[in-house]
């Protein structure tokens, strides 16, 4: 299973490459408001640190729009993946993009039926919003299941990307059934990491060790 990192903040984004667990990376629009600095500029300088996805939320409302974003994007950066909401102009965009070997993300997805249809138009990623739907008491990981089995079921080379991951559960199962790949904010990620039996068990070994006879 790949890891993304969720984020579009540069100093989390290097400390999951540092660790040398940094697969990809997705950002949208909200994240990046949160980070002070013009998108185009915070993008390039996610590419210097990823060198695997960098995914890129298009903003326009219309196909053609769309494409023209996603052909900006992938004339910047080959690793550059375009995200596009799932809603018509952006079916659209998909097809023509996946036609052109330009990659895309179909983000905003909340049920098995939109992601066939994204499969189907020849997106590379589709990216289904657990965390989102967990917060409407739907359990979001049962879109997990059925987009994996759709996948295999006509081997479709579209991945799944699980997205809105809020905790380190939705990790592991998304794990279990086998998706592609798990998009982790930074919080996350620590979470996954810590356990307090191993700061326990570090501790007692440091203080052990001390009590040695030095030689
Ligand atoms: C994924 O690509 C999205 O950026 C993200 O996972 C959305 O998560 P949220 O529902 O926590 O905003």
């Amino acid at each position: 299973m790949k890891l993304f990192i969720d984020t579009a903040n540069l100093d989390a984004i290097r400390r999951v490459a540092d660790l040398g667990l940094l697969d990809g990376v997705t950002t949208n629009p909200t994240l990046v408001s949160r980070e002070k600095m013009p998108a185009d500029k915070l993008y390039d300088e996610i590419a210097k640190i990823c060198e695997g996805p960098v995914n890129v939320e298009a903003v326009s409302q219309d196909a053609d729009g769309i494409v023209e974003e996603a052909r900006a994007f992938h004339k910047r950066a080959p690793n550059f993946v375009t995200k596009i909401p799932c809603f018509e102009p952006g079916l659209k965009a998909v097809r023509q993009l996946a036609e052109e070997g330009i990659p895309t993300n179909v983000t905003l997805v909340f049920s098995p039926s939109q992601g066939l249809l994204i499969a189907k138009a020849g997106a590379k990623f589709v990216s289904p919003f657990i965390g989102r739907l967990d917060d409407i008491s739907h359990t979001g990981m049962d879109l997990i299941e059925d987009l994996v089995m759709i996948y295999e079921n006509y081997d479709f080379d579209t991945e799944v990307v699980v997205a809105s991951v809020r905790h380190p559960l939705h990790v592991l199962e998304a794990a279990r059934i086998g998706a592609d790949i798990v998009t982790i904010p930074p919080d996350v990620i620590d979470k996954l990491l810590k356990h307090p039996l191993t700061d326990i068990g570090m501790k007692k070994f440091l203080d052990d060790y001390a009590k040695i006879p030095k030689g």
